[in-house]
């Protein structure tokens, strides 16, 4: 998927470039689809109460996602660099300072802690794979299937072994390098889960609990909306579209001049919103017709899709295949998350991919533990968030990305001159100039805003 490229007089990629425009928008979408979709946009919308988080969710998507996901591909495919140099070198480039590679030292460090524990939640969905073919669910009632969950996470053995198993599968594909067999996955896998959404819906539409499962995502009752559930939304919009932390400024380095980014980001963002709603359409007429609860928290999939599954002619097939094609979501989306730390380790530490692989890979795995644990043996130590895993999410979702977003409007938004983002964008028609005011002003000052707000 990565070609190398040369001699055209301006920046390459050390990495090479990707083959096509559509092997861009498969890379990314591949990054941007995956858990945040299917599991924690609806436990995540349970939680804050269903529809006036959905909008406040689709606003943020578009006002601040949108021009952020801009701002990060046209940054990486002008510095041609993993995230950290290239911020560097921009930084200078446009007379400003050398000290912006902070932007990308964070991003770094927020992709090694979101997959520190993505990688868990990734390895439960490995783990249903096996428990869907081997028919656990077939006509399982919903105690049976809570409590096979609760005994499966129970289970700090179990668990650590799914987390491992799962690490292995990153690191091998990243050491690799991003080549033919990830967009060759991602061309089967997006679409393949698209209709498996759909099959969900069909069966949710019919289990005669639709209307108050579309009431409670679209029904907006504002009085039950805090500022911790702004930025929740905020968050979920951030890490749904794997912005803020650099993995989409990596992938735009090995983008080729001459694709336009504006419909590349739109794409992505439109596929990425499609999938997460289908999600929550799905997913919640099953909570109220089992009686189960929208606020269960992380184990809401893992609770009501095998119990639907279970009830379905042919639903140890379906169950199964859905699983895999989570695991190949999580899968693809981990790459993301590592590619900016390892390209950092190739370019600077003159590591091969492989070695740079191993050691990010092996520090994840060894962080990834904390969140093993918040699940079993340390579930009763909670603080600030709650326990391990939700401080470390909280503080990736909710205060890293928004604050990578934010750094990264500014620079793209005030930073760079007219002319290098114009260039980059194609054209400075209306698009653009629509691009610059959400960039300068409205996903700068709306992310302030829900921070201050959130925080104090
Ligand atoms: N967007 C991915 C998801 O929704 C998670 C992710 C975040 C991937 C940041 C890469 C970078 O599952």
């Amino acid at each position: 998927m990565l070609k190398q490229q040369a001699g055209d007089g301006k920046r390459t990629s050390l990495h090479g470039n990707w083959s096509s425009r559509m092997a861009f928008i498969l890379a990314v979408t591949g990054s941007a689809v995956g858990l945040g979709n299917n599991w924690k946009f609806p436990y995540i919308a349970g939680q804050n109460g269903g529809g006036a988080f959905v909008l406040v969710y689709l606003i943020c998507v578009v006002a601040i996602g949108m021009p952020v996901m801009m701002s990060e591909i046209l940054i990486g495919r002008r510095g041609r660099r993993n995230p950290v140099s290239t911020m560097e070198l921009l930084g200078k480039e446009e007379g400003s300072s050398g000290k912006w590679r902070w932007v990308g030292s964070l991003s770094v460090l927020a992709g090694i802690l979101i997959l520190s524990y993505y990688s868990v939640i990734a390895g439960w969905t490995l783990a249903y794979v096996v428990k869907s073919a081997a028919g656990v669910f077939v006509g399982a009632s919903s105690e049976m299937v809570e409590s096979e969950f609760n005994a499966f996470v129970g289970s700090w053995q179990l668990v650590g072994f799914c987390h491992t198993l799962f690490m292995a599968l990153a690191v091998f594909v990243v050491a690799r390098g991003v080549e033919r067999g990830l967009e060759r996955a991602v061309k089967f896998m997006v679409p393949a889960l698209l209709f498996l959404m759909l099959v969900l819906l069909g069966y949710s539409i019919n289990s005669g609990h639709f209307g108050e499962g579309v009431s409670f995502m679209f029904t907006a009752d504002w009085s039950r909306l805090t500022w911790g559930s702004v930025l929740a939304a905020l968050g979920q919009a951030f890490f749904t579209l794997s912005i803020g932390m650099g993995a989409i400024m990596a992938y735009g380095a090995y983008l080729p001049e001459e694709t336009s980014i504006t419909g590349a980001s739109a794409a992505v963002v439109t596929a990425d919103t499609a999938i997460a709603i289908l999600a929550g359409l799905a997913i919640f007429p099953l909570v109220f017709a089992n009686g189960l609860n929208p606020a269960d928290g992380p184990g809401l999939v893992f609770d009501t899709l095998p119990l639907a599954f279970g009830q379905m002619a042919g639903g140890m097939f379906f169950s199964t295949i859905f699983f895999v094609l989570l695991s190949f979501a999580a899968w693809t989306s981990a790459i993301g998350l590592m590619e900016p730390a390892v390209a950092w380790i190739v370019e600077r530490l003159n590591r091969t991919r492989a070695e740079a692989a191993l050691i990010i890979g092996g520090a994840i795995w060894v962080i990834g533990f904390g969140s093993v644990l918040s699940f079993n043996v340390l579930s009763d130590v909670k603080f600030l968030a709650g326990t391990i895993f939700d401080n470390v999410d909280y503080l990736t979702s909710n205060i890293m990305l928004p604050l990578g977003g934010l750094m990264i409007t500014i620079f793209a938004g005030w930073v760079m001159c007219r002319n290098s983002t114009s260039d980059e964008l194609g054209g400075s028609g209306g698009l653009y100039k629509a691009w610059r005011l959400l960039a300068r002003y409205v996903a700068p000052i709306g992310i302030l805003i829900v921070l201050f707000n959130a925080v104090s």
